[in-house]
């Protein structure tokens, strides 16, 4: 089972940032950032997946983000290949077209 320890370990290695908040209560991890230094280098992966096995030993259901441009263009490319989805259906200029999340049942 994941656990926050190996993400830390991961964040730290890479000389990622990151920030994560939610309550298993609820069931939804919000990821409210995530940031690599080097990128396109398989550490953004590497620790998405741990914060997925994480969040999932710790009972969350969910994961969710908003999908910003943090001046490199937008990442939801990333995250689609991370296996997360649109969560709403509206048109590209509207602000919600970019909040995602991927159900980890
Ligand atoms: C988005 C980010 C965290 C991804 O981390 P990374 O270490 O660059 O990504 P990885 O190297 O693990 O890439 C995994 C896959 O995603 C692809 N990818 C990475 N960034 C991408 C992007 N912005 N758009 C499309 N695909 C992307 C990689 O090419 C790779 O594809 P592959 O599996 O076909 O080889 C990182 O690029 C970053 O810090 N970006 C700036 C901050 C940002 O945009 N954060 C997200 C805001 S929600």
């Amino acid at each position: 089972m994941g656990t926050w320890e190996a993400v830390e370990k991961a964040v730290k290695k890479h000389d990622a940032k990151l920030e994560v908040h939610g309550s298993p209560e609820y069931g939804i991890l919000w990821i409210d950032m995530i940031s690599v230094p080097r990128r396109e280098s398989g550490a953004g992966r590497e620790i998405v997946r741990l914060v997925e096995k994480a969040a999932k030993s710790e009972g969350f259901t969910q994961i969710r983000l908003f999908a910003a441009d943090a001046g490199y263009g937008r990442s939801h490319g990333f995250w689609d290949l991370m296996g997360y989805e649109f969560t709403f259906d509206v048109d590209e200029d509207d602000d919600d077209a970019w909040y995602m999340h991927k159900d980890l049942r």
